[in-house]
């Protein structure tokens, strides 16, 4: 097994994910109880985790030296590689940020880059500082263009660090080189593992059952991949006692309401309960502006929503939500990671709440989710739909939300969406969205002048979330893509495109 020392990463539990994808098994455990799990798990190899401090920071996570005597193989990941360095001997300083793709140049052969027979590749950074001296007995072995130690080796302690983030599915040979970490240096043997449905089913009646086999669960289904999953694995596991409920809260998609009804009709043949909320939430949301506010707000609605329409049901005891790894990380999943914004059904639940949470994905990642759709026989149509926040347009429309410009940004990101499927493109990327900034901007438009508002178009490729990296359309679609909002949209003055990928922005703009 491999033991994963966590310092906060936003993508520790992805590392875990990659050794277990590979038929081995890895624990996630704090760096303060690092030797003792070893004692305890007698690991075969371990990994230390990137992480949001910077390590001469008071209060770092910090990890017991003696585990660098224990002679096992270590491999270290940005914040991890940063902390190897500075205890046995190197130099880290506040360097040159990178976020995002850089170009990785491999100088030196090593067992972490066994088979990998291009020299020059993408790997993937998100740091500020930067080891700038090798501790004694470690050599250089690859670097990108802005840093020089982006790979290290010390093959007679076989302990490596690297600066990247192999864990990432956009850095090329990340799996690879987390392959040679567990295959070669630590001597597993690995073998292709896949995800147990029937596992999942079984968890779920078990949970259930044990508050007594008459107890029901509500579902809250928005027609996504994520909660239609999670509603077919809990039907499957208690049957009819799983009834699923929507609010319509006016911050959907265009007939999100309709794809709803028919998916539990077609699935299901049960009629989804459907609240209809879309006052209320425009009314709680008016001249909220702070996005950890809106979430919140909106958070706490859907909860007061459900608990309504539960009291006139019996023996409800349980809440369905098809939370998946992602948000719960970005929430602030773990002890030392930072909190980069509240998912409305994680960071933004009420602290009070009367119905018990159930969410059979909450350790999942989206392709994982796909997958399990897939082998649970989900048209491909459900399986492939592109992901859509809970909190809805309301985070994608920067300042306040009011009703002229939440019809606005539906009518524009329809426009997207309608290009977007008649170019071919919608199961080619992951998202894509359009968003009303909050900037206004001179027009011409017949002659006349129009100060409307700036809407930027964001649309990325990812598989996990984790990390995302913009698309590169054909100028002729952005051209049809622009002209179409800006000649159709009353009150939009001019369409950008966001080249940023992820990290360091986020997908959503809020
Ligand atoms: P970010 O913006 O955090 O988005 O990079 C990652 C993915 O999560 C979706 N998202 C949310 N989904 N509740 C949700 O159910 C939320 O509060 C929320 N915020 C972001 C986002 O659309 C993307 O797919």
């Amino acid at each position: 097994m491999i033991l994963i020392i966590d310092f906060g990463s936003q993508t520790t539990h992805l590392i875990k994910r990659r050794v277990v994808d590979l038929g081995v098994e890895a624990k996630i455990v704090l760096p303060r109880v690092a030797i003792k799990s070893i004692k305890e798990y007698k690991p075969t190899g371990i990994i230390l985790s990137g992480g949001p401090a910077s390590i001469y920071e008071k209060n770092s996570p910090q990890v017991d030296k003696k585990m660098f005597a224990l002679n096992l193989p270590i491999l270290g990941i940005c914040y991890g590689w940063q902390l190897i360095a500075a205890y046995l001997g190197g130099k880290v300083v506040k360097g040159k940020s990178e976020y995002g793709p850089a170009k990785l140049k491999i100088l030196s052969s090593t067992p972490l880059f066994q088979r990998i027979s291009y020299k020059t590749s993408t790997a993937w950074m998100s740091h500020g500082d930067e080891v700038i001296k090798l501790p004694p007995g470690f050599k250089l072995t690859a670097s990108t263009e802005s840093i020089k130690i982006a790979a290290t080796a010390n093959l007679k302690r076989k302990i490596f660090g690297v600066q990247f983030h192999p864990e990432v599915d956009h850095t090329e040979y990340g799996r690879k080189i987390l392959t040679n970490f567990v295959a070669v240096v630590c001597g597993e043997i690995v073998k292709k593992k896949s995800i147990k449905v029937g596992g999942i089913i079984n968890y779920i009646r078990k949970k259930v059952d044990k508050e007594g086999e008459n107890t029901r669960v509500v579902g809250a289904v928005s027609g996504g991949v994520d909660s239609t999953v999670a509603a077919v694995l809990t039907a499957q596991a208690i049957g009819r006692r799983f009834i699923p409920i929507y609010c319509n809260n006016g911050l959907m998609r265009s007939g999100t309401t309709e794809r709803v009804k028919k998916i539990f009709g077609d699935y299901l043949k049960v009629k989804p309960i459907i609240i209809n909320c879309r006052r209320q939430f425009l009314q709680k949301l008016k001249g909220v502006v702070n996005p950890e506010r809106k979430r919140k707000i909106i958070g706490r609605l859907y909860i007061r929503n459900f608990e309504k329409v539960i009291k006139k049901i019996a023996d409800v005891k349980f809440l369905l939500q098809g939370t998946i790894y992602s948000d719960v990380i970005e929430s602030k999943g773990t002890k030392h990671a930072s909190k980069i914004k509240s998912h409305h059904n994680v960071g933004g639940l009420p602290k009070r709440m009367k119905l018990k949470l159930l969410e059979p994905l909450r350790d999942f990642y989206k392709d994982e989710v796909r997958e399990i759709g897939r082998r649970l026989g989900l048209k491909e149509d459900i399986i492939n739909k592109q992901p859509f926040p809970g909190p809805g347009q309301a985070i994608r429309i920067i300042g306040a939300v009011t009703a002229k410009r939440l019809a606005r940004q539906q009518q524009a990101d329809m426009i997207l969406m309608r290009i977007i499927k008649e170019e071919g493109l919608y199961d080619k990327i992951f998202q894509s969205f359009t968003v009303m900034t909050g900037i206004k901007s001179t027009a011409v438009k017949g002659d006349a002048r129009v100060y409307g508002e700036v809407v930027a178009i964001r649309i990325y490729g990812s598989s996990n979330i984790m990390t995302a990296g913009w698309s590169y359309l054909p100028y002729r679609i952005l051209q049809r893509m622009s002209s179409a909002i800006v000649n159709q949209v009353p009150g939009i003055s001019r369409v950008v495109y966001d080249i940023t990928t992820k990290p360091p922005a986020t997908m959503e703009w809020e």
